[in-house]
């Protein structure tokens, strides 16, 4: 027997730290497919728009105000009538393409629901930038809105007057229901990198016949009803429905409806969920729904492990697959449905989508970013 060499615990706890620092150091965060796209150029602010050309699945041909002018937000305050120039309203009601952007930090309170007209990027990276404590953002009958880098927060339903939609167009509104971004009969529409929390109604809802949509690296937390995707059962608008979640870290204090679907299709990918209080994907109305690659956490109530929740019977048949997801702490993803539930992208649209386990490194950034004018946001 060879002689057992004396080593001080220390000294092998040593050895082993500095074996694996670099390792450490660089792999908590493996940029994804959509951050690759641009985080890693310093000059990032200089080429603000280029970000238009990072979205994956079907939200991938969102232009926002791709190729318009640069808008600078310099003012927090809002009117929801007559919104002076260097406001967020007046930015997002304009006809013409405009990349939103803020010359600093700032926190707005909205007297009233935000009617984002088509063609709008609202991109917060350089600044910190949180909506909040009042109403939140709608998206209706529109096309081409990115929303990118801010925060959306303790969103409160909205009391019923006239807001503008556009510089020549202000209407009566019922107050909106309290969603942190609502998206309705609207489509090419990208959220990235937001960070989402405790809102009145949902934190993003796609509804009434809304499609092309993608939601992408952002931070959900302390919320009930996260994720709704069709209006309601028998509204059949919502059949031509295409959604894809990538990416995103479903955080603590979150219950249900990550999210929730009816009659269209979601690619739910890559995402990240530490844990839920009800369940996490569910649906009625026959949706179709392909999970793939993502990371589920169960919560340790022993009653709480299924991903899954059908909202009604009848479900045997609806296309619900799981391919490639990594299960933790017991979670368990219900399968129903024959035939192929592939989410038929165009190549511009696809993207590799990883194994489960790779997920906490995918999403280690979800929500909003602190980036840098000058430096690479890595
Ligand atoms: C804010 O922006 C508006 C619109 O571009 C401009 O008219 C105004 O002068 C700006 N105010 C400040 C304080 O920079």
């Amino acid at each position: 027997m060879a002689t057992q060499t004396f080593q001080h615990p220390l000294l092998s706890y040593l050895l082993i730290c500095i074996a694996f620092a670099p390792l450490v150091l660089s792999s908590p965060t493996t940029l994804n497919v959509i951050d690759a796209c641009w985080r890693a150029n310093p000059n990032w602010a200089l080429n603000r728009q280029s970000l238009a050309d990072c979205a994956v699945g079907f939200g991938k041909s969102a232009l926002g105000g791709k190729f318009g002018n640069i808008y600078v937000v310099n003012d927090s305050s809002d009117d929801p009538i007559d919104p002076k120039p260097g406001t967020l309203r007046h930015a997002v009601i304009q006809t013409w393409p405009l990349w939103i952007v803020f010359s600093k930090d700032m926190f707005i309170t909205l007297e009233s629901e935000l009617i984002v007209n088509s063609f709008k990027t609202i991109d917060g990276r350089g600044v910190e930038v949180e909506i909040g404590r009042g109403p939140c953002i709608t998206v209706q009958g529109v096309s081409h809105v990115v929303i990118h880098g801010i925060g959306v927060r303790d969103c409160a339903r909205g009391k019923p007057g006239l807001v503008r939609s556009s510089p020549s167009h202000v209407g009566k509104r019922m107050g909106s229901d309290g969603d942190a971004i609502k998206i309705m009969a609207s489509s090419y529409v990208w959220v990235d990198h937001c960070s989402l929390s405790h809102a009145s109604d949902g934190l993003i809802d796609v509804t009434h016949g809304s499609t092309a949509v993608t939601i992408s690296n952002n931070y959900f937390s302390n919320h009930d009803k996260v994720m709704l995707f069709g209006h309601k059962d028998g509204f059949v608008a919502d059949k031509k429905m295409k959604v894809t979640v990538v990416f995103n870290r479903f955080g603590q204090g979150l219950v249900q409806r990550m999210p929730r679907v009816r009659m269209g299709y979601a690619h739910v990918a890559n995402n990240r969920y530490d844990e839920w209080e009800m369940y996490a994907v569910g649906g009625s109305s026959n949706p179709t729904i392909l999970s793939q690659g993502n990371y589920y956490a169960a919560p340790n109530n022993p009653f709480l492990k299924q991903v899954t929740k059908r909202e009604s019977g009848g479900w045997k048949k609806w296309k619900w697959r799981s391919t490639m997801d990594a299960f933790e702490n017991g979670a368990y993803f219900v399968q129903s449905g024959w035939g192929s539930c592939v989410p038929s992208y165009t190549p511009s649209q696809s993207f590799y989508v990883a194994k489960g386990l790779s997920v906490p490194a995918l999403t280690a950034d979800a929500g909003v970013l602190r980036c840098s004018v000058g430096k690479s946001c890595v």
